[in-house]
């Protein structure tokens, strides 16, 4: 069924009261299919929302939002080593996070909580706490969007990099990703040296952790930095933090000797958040918009913006990150 003058408010995080003209939610891909061949929507600009948690709405859509809503997890393999995982794009990762840990399937624990849908999480390579989804990908099926054909994606084909994918680039708006496999594995390797965690389990008391420690630790973490959505509208970090020549990173610690700099092959990764808490912004309330005060990176909604007011934040803040350091900052969300 095809609603119309839908609200999308409840569908992004950032709460953004953006209106979209017609709306489909596809429950499978043959209801997806048919929506693509649907005649009568054959000329309307086409739309694909998951979870709406990297999503930047700045206007109305005058056009069709398809939801994807392909639920389902199932083990549809298992070796020595590993089992495989199949989730439907429309799971909520973090509950698919929870689902993994109760079945003692490990390698996503480090992801936990991260806001959004699965579909989404391959589009932009999620990350946390020193894990990356290609770690644990096998593969995806997508559905092509002009001929409702569905495809195979492995690792190599997808071209995963710093929250990136094919999907942002060459193929962005091409496919409509359906469902993901992941590999996780039977034993754990705990991912725990990003040092927030190991503090964070060292003051629950716990010295050989489960699964679900390790869960519960990053769980903890994200809740006492990051704001929950349901209760202040944000999308998790705005920007990507910047890679930069080595060259140039050694020339600002020279200026700033605090800069923190991780590196990323022969380049240096710097802390966005860190740049943009140096320029003032941390805290900062601007009109019904702001920079969060606990984690710089965060930009979020106080109730009544709308997706300009945040995106003329967003601008605002690139602008003094570069006339204050030379670097230039990148928008990890979607911006429509
Ligand atoms: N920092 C500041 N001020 C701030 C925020 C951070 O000085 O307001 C400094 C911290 O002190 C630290 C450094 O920046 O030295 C890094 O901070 P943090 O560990 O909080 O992580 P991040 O680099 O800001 C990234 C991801 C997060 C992910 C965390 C933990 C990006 C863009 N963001 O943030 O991912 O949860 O690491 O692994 O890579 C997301 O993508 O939406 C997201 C939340």
């Amino acid at each position: 069924m095809i609603e119309q003058n839908v609200s999308l408010k409840p569908y992004n995080t950032f709460g953004l009261n953006v209106q979209a003209k017609l709306m489909a939610r596809v429950h499978s891909i043959p209801s997806l299919q048919e929506v693509l061949a649907d005649i009568k929507l054959k000329n309307e600009e086409r739309f694909i929302l998951g979870g709406g948690s990297n999503l930047l709405l700045t206007k109305n859509i005058d056009g069709l939002v398809i939801k994807n809503e392909l639920l389902g997890i199932a083990l549809i393999k298992e070796t020595d080593d590993f089992f495989f995982v199949q989730s439907g794009a429309g799971v909520v990762w973090h509950e698919l996070v929870m689902h993994c840990i109760a079945h003692g399937y490990a390698g996503i624990e480090n992801l936990s909580l991260i806001p959004g849908n699965v579909g989404a999480a391959p589009m932009q390579n999620i990350g946390a706490y020193g894990v990356e989804l290609k770690d644990v990908f096998h593969s995806l099926e997508a559905v092509e969007m002009t001929t409702g054909k569905v495809e195979t994606f492995l690792a190599t084909d997808c071209e995963f990099g710093y929250r990136e994918s094919v999907f942002k680039r060459k193929l962005k708006g091409q496919f409509i990703i359906s469902s993901v496999t992941l590999r996780l594995s039977k034993k754990p390797n705990f991912n725990t040296s990003y040092g927030a965690i190991e503090e964070e389990l060292e003051l629950l008391g716990i010295s050989s952790p489960t699964l679900k420690d390790v869960s519960q630790a990053v769980i903890n973490i994200r809740q006492s930095k990051l704001p929950d959505p349901k209760v202040l509208g944000n999308s998790g970090s705005f920007f990507k933090n910047p890679v930069v020549a080595t060259a140039l990173y050694e020339e600002l610690k020279a200026k700033h000797p605090t800069i923190p700099g991780y590196p990323a092959g022969d380049e240096t990764k710097l802390a966005a958040g860190w740049l943009i808490e140096q320029c003032g912004w941390k805290g900062k309330v601007v009109g019904n918009t702001g920079s969060h005060a606990k984690q710089a990176l965060v930009l979020v909604n106080y109730g009544n913006a709308t997706g300009v007011e945040i995106f003329n934040l967003s601008e605002q803040i690139m602008q003094s990150v570069y006339d204050t350091f030379g670097v230039q900052l990148e928008r990890e969300v979607n911006v429509y």
